[in-house]
């Protein structure tokens, strides 16, 4: 039987992906420190014998916190990090920490175990990037100083680490820069732009836009993510490759706003604020590379996600805490 590690198991993405590889019949390790994981995420498969949930943190080695599963992995999936902007600045240390030092005890376990590494890296690393849309190629326009810092540069440097433990130690590591991806289980209060609107529509709020509105994003719906990324894990010969997976359809963020209020049930209105320092203004990602090597390519709309997760938010975030 196939054995995964997923990192971050019990958050947004890495749920979704603990799903898909139980659905292959693969056994999964969930290892999290529920930071920014919800216990929803981890009790929803508590009936599912292949899978465990070790509560633990990646700051710290692994070996000595799963010992006790005596179990060797195939795959580990490492996506634990807070991603979401709102935490740059108060988990600003665990945030850096968890991409390098994190990244680094879970290479060590690759290596240990012969596992294949699939990093979970983002867009973030091309900064506010001056080339559109962004290749892999792109080194970016990242600020070392900056409010973003704690995230996007401890992400280069977990990139760095993946491509030295593949060429140094032979370890096979897959990096995937993971662009805006949203879809039912982020937390409702994440602050990230898609649970906010609809959180925000769902009530009856009025959508905060910050700045003028016209900033860009590519959305991808997170089936498609996790196709991409378990695609990209089971290929062969693909070791220390990166690659960008997420949507090139690009929306400003007032397009956006206008989609979620003509799905909203409620009438409401658009509300603006100053744009944070750092926001970036355009991404969008050049998907060539996983056209090629993965046969890759978004399948789900906006409209068809964001109904998806308009309709997760109602079910189980609303109408729970109305
Ligand atoms: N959602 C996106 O649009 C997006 C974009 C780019 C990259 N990513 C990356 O994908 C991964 C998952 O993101 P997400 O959106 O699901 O975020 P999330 O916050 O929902 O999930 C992250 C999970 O990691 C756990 N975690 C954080 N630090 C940890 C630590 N030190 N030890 C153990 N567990 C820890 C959290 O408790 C949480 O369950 C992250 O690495 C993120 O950087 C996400």
């Amino acid at each position: 039987m196939t054995k995964a590690l997923v990192t971050g198991g019990a958050g947004f993405i890495g749920t979704h992906i603990c799903d898909s590889l139980l659905s292959d019949g693969v056994a999964v390790v969930c290892f999290d420190n529920l930071g920014s994981g919800q216990r929803g995420n981890v009790n929803r498969f508590e009936d599912d014998d292949a899978y465990t949930f070790v509560e633990g943190d990646v700051r710290e080695p692994l070996g000595q916190q799963l010992n006790e599963l005596d179990t060797n992995f195939d795959y580990i999936y490492h996506f634990a990090s807070r991603a979401s902007p709102a935490d740059f600045k108060d988990h600003a240390l665990e945030i850096s920490q968890t991409n390098t030092i994190g990244t680094k005890h879970v290479l060590e376990l690759a290596r240990e175990m012969d596992a294949t590494v699939v990093y979970a890296s983002t867009s973030e690393v091309y900064g506010d990037p001056k080339e559109h849309p962004q290749e892999e190629s792109y080194r970016g326009n990242v600020s070392i100083r900056g409010p973003r810092a704690p995230y996007d540069e401890a992400k280069r440097f977990g990139e760095t680490l993946c491509t030295m433990y593949t060429r140094q130690f032979g370890v096979d590591t897959r990096t995937v820069r993971i662009f805006n991806t949203y879809g039912p289980r982020m937390r409702s209060d994440d602050g990230r732009v898609v649970p906010t609107f609809c959180v925000q529509a769902l009530q009856g709020d009025d959508l905060t836009v910050y700045g003028e509105g016209d900033q860009t994003r590519s959305f991808l719906f997170v089936d498609d993510l996790v196709r991409g990324v378990r695609t990209f894990a089971e290929h062969d010969e693909l070791a220390g490759e990166v690659i960008n997976i997420g949507h090139t359809d690009e929306t400003t963020i007032n397009e956006f706003a206008n989609t979620v209020t003509r799905l909203s049930p409620n009438s409401i209105e658009t509300v603006y604020q100053p744009l944070p320092e750092d926001d970036p203004t355009r991404r969008r990602p050049d998907i060539t590379k996983a056209k090629s090597l993965l046969d890759w390519e978004p399948t789900i709309d906006l409209e068809t996600g964001l109904k998806k997760t308009l309709e997760y938010f109602g079910t189980e975030v609303v109408n729970a805490h109305p």
